[in-house]
């Protein structure tokens, strides 16, 4: 996709759908979702007049945001839209006054860790057995049981 000058990014209105579908992907339990989506901010990326991938955002504090999910669907993935988002909340933020952005994702979560250290986050802190404690089913990822989350951290 050329630059990814065909997709815009927006808040989505209070009046829309939650795109629970593109969520799911990044995060497979909705009673997880749920205990973040109420309380953050949504964006989504639009082609087309088409939603292609979205990306949540929570304030934590003064000083610090988080990406709780981050989802591109399948068909435009590996095309760049995913960095282009996480660019985008960077950019959001910095110009917002905050000073650090964060994003968790599972230990063995090899692909997306790649990705978020190659766009200068980098790993800030271990929550030991977060995927234990907080979804009802044990979730494999590159066959390996998912136990902790490193949460990564960009200064912006
Ligand atoms: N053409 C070809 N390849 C490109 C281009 C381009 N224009 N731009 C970037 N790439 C490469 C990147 O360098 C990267 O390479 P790598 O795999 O060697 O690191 C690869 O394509 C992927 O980068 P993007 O295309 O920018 O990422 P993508 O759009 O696929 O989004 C994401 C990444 C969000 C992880 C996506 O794969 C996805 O939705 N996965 C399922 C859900 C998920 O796992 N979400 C994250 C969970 S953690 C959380 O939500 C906080």
């Amino acid at each position: 996709m050329s630059a990814n000058s065909e997709i815009i990014v927006r808040q989505l209105e209070e009046d829309e759908k939650i795109p629970y579908p593109l969520l799911l992907l990044a995060d497979e339990a909705m009673e997880a979702i749920n205990k973040y989506i109420f309380d953050s901010e949504i964006y989504v990326a639009e082609r087309n007049n088409k939603i292609i991938a979205t990306y949540v955002l929570k304030i934590i504090d003064n000083d610090t945001a988080e990406i709780k999910n981050i989802a591109v669907d399948r068909a435009f993935q590996n095309r760049g839209v995913g960095s282009f988002l996480l660019k985008h909340a960077a950019g959001k933020v910095k110009e917002r006054g905050f000073k650090s952005l964060l994003i968790g994702t599972g230990d063995n979560s090899l692909h997306q860790l790649n990705l978020y250290r190659k766009l200068g986050f980098i790993d800030f802190k271990i929550i030991k057995d977060f995927f234990i404690e907080n979804y009802p089913n044990t979730i494999y990822e590159n066959g390996k049981q998912l136990k902790d989350m490193v949460v990564l951290k960009k200064d912006v």
